[in-house]
């Protein structure tokens, strides 16, 4: 099959202009078909999608708000080769819903509570519920062009109300019994699944992002003070998050999102059940009839996602994962076990054997471009004794008694260790060439943290257009406890001033909000946008610009201030080279109302999946969105104008060369 030029370093398009349509826009030569949409079956024999807002059978079809995404290469033998450009298997996350599209009318689930119509709201709630997850679908190509095998061994949908199994230090524990899963050993579904991963051995890592906004807290009298300050650390309080409402749907799979010690004991009530969730499912796609596995040693964050370093023989395994949240902090997890080539399509025994097992670490970042890797575990004597959270004048103790409650209160023991707060970390990726490792940090403003309380990895003091940071493990080993880091580029508007635009951005690459990451094999650097109003959302929808993105240390110290702001604020920190020197330029810009994220690629560089989130995102709630996107409507060509009054829908689309040559090359 075709080969892919390793190390690139130069780029073969036409920057497209940033711009305002409601289509996907390419570079002058290539195509986009859209290949899995929002209600798109994955089994033959489904009725026909209605897109009304009717639909109920979405634990059969596509779910909603496409996120994170994995191409699996499969051989001819239906096992995982990663070499295979034209099958495999698309994995992707269903992070949330567009409540204005998905149901009859925009108001139908607030109808329905109002009503006390408990008929009509179960099955609301349930296409909320099958909505939501992982698809897992079948995709071959045939005469240059990408389709979904209907009725594939290997289709299926992992929902709200599919079984997983807990592994790791927190399986088990009393402080994940309840009376749905009263071993603790198990647990079920996975939600708000933003970003992803996947592992050298063939599966595929979702992570789990706002899952903490599912709950409604009721009764929590008989809590503890340590699990009551879990719940204050993880923002899981009170009826403000009240958000999707499943409580009220009687039995167990709903009543479980109502957080109450009214039971009288665990078992017996859902006082832990928020405790099951914030972890990585981990998913085989290859064997779709084993459960996936919950890996507890992640930590319970939001996570974004979880990204692999390289392998190597002999060394350990180590993924990086940022908690996205304002001023959350960046993690990594090393195996305790070294990389065994036998492992490749080894499926979740390999996962049992690399993640179940290890240290977790959150990063400091220090101002002199130095970073401390610090470790999150029962050994540590810093996190020994009592401490205390405090939070609008209450305060609760807790202490770390086991390596289960380090790891299921990992932002407590963070903030114990002094971890460096971020400006929201979102994706990460590994430079397949150098090791580098480089991090999304979408923006930030001041409700979190004062426009004074800079440092040098987060030096803006109002960061509206966010940037990325990029840093080298010491002596290049991704378990090593230290490393130097320097800013690989500040988003910005072109237009402002030089001392905000510290990267130099122009017409052809102005960008704002930095969110999905992606270098590919060859070492090409894919910046995804998740812009919003305060960035630069007027001169152009979300977008996806592609770099080389040379090395760390090869730019200078700078000194960067903040424009447009009262609250000047600067502080001296080091820069890469500017955009034009790493050749940083537009490739796509999404249709209205859209997100751009999720990203993958075949081996041989030829076909490029990205998934286009919540287009008509931002209608007025009277709408179905259509006075923004109807993209796609029926329409299969993702670069066509979307026709007809058709809701707008989520989708993945498949990025191609007309010549079938190699992308952005
Ligand atoms: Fe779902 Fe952090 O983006
Ligand atoms: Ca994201
Ligand atoms: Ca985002
Ligand atoms: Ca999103």
């Amino acid at each position: 099959s075709d080969q892919a030029t390793m190390n690139p370093q130069s780029l073969g398009f036409e920057a497209v202009p940033g711009g305002i349509e409601d289509r996907v826009i390419l570079p002058p030569g290539y195509k986009a078909d859209v290949l899995f949409a929002k209600g798109d079956p994955l089994f033959s024999g489904l009725p026909s999608f209605k897109n009304d807002g009717t639909d109920i059978d979405y634990d059969s079809r596509s779910g909603d708000e496409h996120d994170g995404m994995h191409f699996f290469g499969m051989n001819s033998a239906g096992q995982f080769d990663p070499d295979v450009s034209d099958r495999g298997i698309l994995v992707l996350n269903h992070e949330n819903l567009e409540d204005n599209t998905l149901h009859e009318t925009p108001t139908s689930k607030a109808d329905a509570i109002s009503n006390g119509n408990l008929l009509e709201l179960k099955k609301i709630v349930d296409r909320e519920m099958n909505g939501h997850g992982v698809s897992c679908v079948e995709i071959r190509k045939q005469n240059g062009k990408w389709s979904v095998v209907l009725d594939s061994p290997y289709n299926r949908r992992l929902t709200i109300f599919t079984e997983m199994d807990m592994r790791g230090p927190v399986a088990g524990e009393d402080f994940v019994k309840t009376k749905l899963t009263p071993t603790g050993a198990n647990r079920y579904g996975t939600m708000n699944n933003c970003a992803n991963g996947h592992t050298p051995w063939g599966t595929y890592l979702a992570a789990e992002e706002n899952w903490y906004a599912y709950y409604t807290v009721g009764d929590i009298a008989g809590l503890s003070d340590k699990h009551r300050a879990w719940m204050e650390r993880y923002g899981i309080r009170g009826n403000g998050w009240n958000y999707r409402q499943w409580n009220l749907i009687p039995g167990d799979q709903y009543e479980r999102f109502r957080v109450e010690t009214t039971g009288g004991s665990a078992t017996t009530d859902f006082r832990n059940e928020p405790n099951l969730h914030g972890y990585i499912t981990e998913v085989d796609p290859f064997r779709p009839t084993q459960k996936p596995r919950i890996r507890t040693t992640f930590g319970r964050l939001s996570h974004e996602g979880a990204w692999l370093a390289p392998v190597k023989e002999g060394k350990p395994v180590v993924f990086y994962s940022g908690d996205d949240a304002r001023r959350e902090y960046m993690y990594k997890f090393v195996s305790k076990h070294n990389w065994n080539e036998a492992d490749r399509n080894g499926g979740l025994a390999a996962g049992d054997r690399y993640m179940d097992e290890g240290k977790l670490y959150v990063a400091v970042f220090n101002d002199d471009g130095t970073g401390v890797w610090k470790e999150l575990s029962h050994d540590n004597i810093e996190l020994s004794g009592t401490h205390t959270y405090t939070r609008n004048d209450n305060s609760w103790d807790y202490t770390f008694d086991t390596e289960a409650e380090v790891l299921a209160s990992a932002r407590l023991a963070a903030d114990v260790v002094g971890a460096t707060p971020m400006d929201r970390p979102e994706w990460a990726t590994v430079n397949p060439q150098n090791g580098d490792v480089y991090l999304a940090l979408t923006n930030g403003n001041t409700s979190n943290r004062p426009a004074s309380s800079t440092d040098g990895a987060n030096p803006r003091a109002i960061n509206q257009n966010g940037h990325i940071i990029r840093w080298r493990e010491a002596g290049g080993d991704h378990a090593s406890t230290t490393f130097d880091w320097d800013i690989f580029l500040f988003g910005s508007d072109a237009d402002a001033s030089s001392d905000y635009n510290v990267s130099g951005l122009t017409a052809d690459n102005e960008f704002s909000s930095p969110d999905g990451l992606f270098i590919d094999p060859r070492g090409v650097l894919w910046i995804q946008t998740d812009d919003g109003s305060s960035g630069i959302r007027s001169k152009t929808n979300n977008q996806m610009l592609v770099a080389i993105p040379g090395e760390y240390g090869d730019g200078e110290s700078v000194t960067v201030t903040t424009a447009d702001s009262d609250n000047q604020a600067s502080i001296e920190t080091f820069v890469g080279q500017p955009a034009e020197a790493v050749k940083l330029k537009r490739f796509l810009v999404g249709p209205n109302g859209c997100e751009i994220t999720g990203i993958s690629m075949t081996a041989d560089a030829r076909s490029m999946f990205i998934n286009i989130q919540h287009p008509g995102e931002g209608g007025s709630k009277d709408s179905f969105n259509t006075n923004v996107s109807v993209w796609p409507a029926g329409s299969r060509d993702a670069t066509a104008f979307g026709e007809g009054g058709n809701r707008p829908r989520s989708a993945t689309i498949v990025i191609y060369r007309e010549d079938g040559g190699e992308i952005a090359l």
